[in-house]
This record gives structure tokens, sequence and C-alpha cells, in this order.
């Protein structure tokens, strides 16, 4: 019999689990659980992963830190990884200056926000403090990433304590309003964007996902879109805030995603696959503008109250800086824009599935939706929930899934191989076909 558990865990309707599975030990792309399963993690540990678990350079990186230092104060005081890691996330960064360290992506969204508000007071431009923000967007759980990245199904119990902000609309291919085509949605979704940022003179930022918008489903911005938006901020001096924590490092077939979609922010931040999914650290970079505003005199308090205890924890950054100099050692990127055409070769198999209305992909990471009805593209919607089904059946196919939604999502470890790949895409269209008569 499986022990109970004493721990309260994430976005869990913990009566649905009670138990469960132990995961033990983990080497490579492979979770094992105590009782001898061994899983495919086709999540990468939501989203982390970056080299498959277990990886001994980054274990060495980490063993040799925690000899040396394990924490000390970024208050008054600093270490050498954070500082190295500083100077390497501004060197792979184009424009931005200054790195702020936090320990989760929540917080460096959090960071992000109040760098942009103070920004303008800094300025003296007290009435810039509106905030911009994309539909469908996800940007964590507290309660500034909450108002910046709302969805009423998972936020709605806390609306009123959330700070308000405006949410312009994102092109999405597959859902196109009727009389619409793709083309021409793009063109009312962006006309849209401009009419309402310009010439309202108290926006203070624009914050959005780069790439695309992952936990929303896999929605990704078509070519150009994030580029318009940019060239918009600019234009109507709004600062643009990335958030690549989910999209940056490589996820997306890029080491920065917001270089690829030819966009400039103001602040972007990172976090997930930074210290290659070992230890938790998240970033929150800015340019030289934004900085700047925040020197003064003491007494002109413009100075940023923020920080928390293990900020710059030198032990994530020294895994953090093996993790890169991994990156560049084993050209990663290349690797990943290669393998990613894997995802090709299966595209239509998917697609052509009973319950699959699309199928979106690119770097490392697939998001499959799943419909009752093709034609009427209307999601499923089973009494139990979707992701306790799919993780189930997968574990029974060996690959440990978590749905988001009513979307199956494929985010393996970036490193994964052609041969495992192909493993994981093949066992996961066979949990699909297996789910069919659960979620029908
Ligand atoms: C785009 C994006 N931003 C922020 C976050 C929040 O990061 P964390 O879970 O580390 O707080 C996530 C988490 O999935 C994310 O996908």
């Amino acid at each position: 019999m499986k022990e109970k558990s004493s721990v309260w865990h994430p976005n869990t309707q913990m009566k649905e689990w009670e138990t469960f599975d132990k995961i033990s030990h983990a080497k490579g792309m492979w979770l094992f659980d105590s009782q001898g399963n061994k899983m495919l993690d086709a999540v990468a540990s939501m989203w982390s992963n970056v080299w498959g678990h277990s990886n001994p350079q980054l274990i060495k990186a980490i063993i040799k830190q925690s000899k040396k230092l394990q924490h000390s104060s970024m208050f008054n005081l600093t270490n050498p990884p954070a500082e190295k890691l500083a100077k390497q996330l501004v060197e792979i960064s184009p424009k931005m200056h200054k790195v702020f360290f936090s320990d989760n992506g929540s917080s460096a969204m959090e960071i992000a926000l109040k760098i942009a508000l103070q920004y303008w007071l800094n300025l003296g431009e007290k009435q810039k403090s509106k905030i911009i923000t994309l539909e469908n967007g996800y940007h964590g759980d507290t309660f500034g990433a909450m108002s910046v990245g709302y969805v009423p199904q998972f936020f709605g119990k806390f609306k009123k304590q959330l700070f308000s902000v405006t949410q312009l609309p994102v092109p999405i291919s597959y859902r196109i309003p009727k009389g619409f085509t793709f083309h021409d949605y793009q063109h009312y979704c962006l006309d849209k964007i401009e009419k309402r940022i310009s010439n309202d003179n108290k926006i203070a930022a624009f914050v959005m996902e780069s790439g695309a918008q992952v936990a929303g489903g896999v929605r990704i911005y078509p070519k150009d879109f994030q580029k318009k938006i940019s060239a918009i901020c600019r234009k109507n001096d709004i600062l643009l805030i990335l958030d690549e924590i989910a999209t940056g490092f490589g996820r997306m077939g890029s080491m920065v995603q917001y270089t690829e979609q030819k966009s400039f922010p103001d602040i972007v931040a990172y976090g997930k696959m930074l210290t290659g999914g070992y230890l938790t650290m998240a970033a929150t970079l800015t340019n030289k503008k934004i900085y700047n505003s925040f020197l003064g005199d003491y007494n002109e308090s413009k100075h940023l109250f923020h920080g928390h205890t293990y900020t710059g924890n030198p032990i994530a950054a020294a895994v953090s800086l093996e993790n890169l100099k991994l990156y560049k050692k084993n050209n990663l990127i290349k690797k990943i824009q290669k393998n990613s055409r894997n995802f090709i070769k299966y595209y239509d198999e998917i697609l052509n599935l009973e319950i699959v209305g699309d199928v979106r992909y690119k770097g490392m990471l697939m998001g499959i939706e799943l419909v009752n009805d093709k034609k009427k593209k209307t999601p499923i919607n089973p009494k139990k929930s979707i992701n306790k089904i799919f993780f189930e059946l997968g574990k029974k196919n060996g690959i440990y899934l978590r749905t988001l939604g009513n979307i199956v999502m494929l985010v393996p470890p970036l490193a994964i191989s052609e041969k495992e790949l192909d493993i994981l895409i093949m066992r996961a269209i066979k949990t699909i076909k297996d789910a069919k008569i659960h979620v029908l």
C-alpha cells in the first residue's frame, strides 16, 4: 500500500490523488520510481531540464561549489559565481546591462514589473502606471504575476485583489473568429494593440511571453507579431517586458528568443533552464536606460526595494555557469534545431488521431490540442481531470505526462537524443489513442 502524502501538491485536486509515485532516482531522460517503474520525462521536470538527469558535469559543479561557499548574502556582499554568471547572461542577451537574481520565475516577473513601474517614477513620470498584456498569457502564480497573466479559471477567485491590466488579443491560427482569414486576423490584432496603446500616455509597460504562450497551450506567435509589438512599444515610449522563462535557453530553438523575434525588450526574465533544471534560480535583466534611472543620492530613494534571502545563490550560479559551458561545448542550439525536425515526421499521424484537433511545435516544444469534435473544435471535457487520465495511461506506457487543460505537452529535456525523442513521441501517440475511450 502506498503511503498517504503529507505534501500539498501544486495545482492538484488532492481528493483525486491522495497518493503519489515516489521518484527515487533519475538518469538521462528517465525517471525511476521506488516500485521499479521507469518513465520517460516528457515534461523535462516542468520544462526545466536541459541535459537529462544525473549529468556528471553539473553534479560536479554543484559539489565543487558546495565545498567552497554554500550561500552568502548579496546584501552588502557578492560572490564569484553570481558575478561571473551575470556577466555571461549580459553577454548572451543583446542590449542588456544588469542582472537581478531571484529564485523562481514568478519572482523574476514580479521584479520586472516593479522595475518597470519604478523606472517611470524615478523619471518623475507619475502618471505612467498602466500595464498592457496579451490574452491567455502566463507569468507565474504570485499576485503580480497572476495580474499580468490573468487566466479566469485559475485566478478568478483572487480577481478583486489583483491589479488591473488591459489584455489584448493574440492571433492563433487554430481559433480564428468567423469571417477572418488568419492573415486578416493578425492585422486585426495588431491594429487593436496599436490603437489601444497609441496616444495613451499612462501606459508604463507591455508584458508578454517571448516567442509563444506556453502554459496558454503552446500558442506560437506568427512571424513578425512580436517584432511589430516591439516597434509599437518603442514608438509610443512604452517599456517592453519579455518573459523568456519557458521559451528562452533553446526551448524554441534559439538561445535568446527575442533576437530571433527581432524584438527589443527593456527587461527580460529567464528561469527554468538557467541551472540546467538542477537548482532553483531565475534572473531579471534590464538595459542601461532602465538601470541608470535607479541611480541617485541615497535620500532620493531611487533604488530598488527588492531582495530575497537566496538571491544570487553561489551553488545555483555555479551550476548555471557549467550549464552555459555545456551549451557551447555541445553546440546545443544547433542540435535542438536539427532534432526538432523529428516532430515533422509524426505531425500527420498525430493530427489524424480521432481526438486531436491541432498540433503546434517549435524547437523542443510540442502542444497537442485534444477535441471532442474536429469540426466544431470543442475541447474534450471528461468528468475526471484530463491530467490524471493522461498521467495514469502515460505511466502504463512508460512516459511521464502532465497535460495543461486539453493540451498534451511534449516538452522533453533539450538534449534528448533523436532515438529517445522517437520513443517519446511514439509513447505519447499510444497514450492519446488509449485515452480516447476515457475522454469522449
Ligand atoms: C512563461 C512563464 N513565466 C513564469 C513562470 C513561473 O515560473 P516559476 O514556476 O518558476 O515561478 C512560468 C512557469 O511555468 C512560465 O511558463
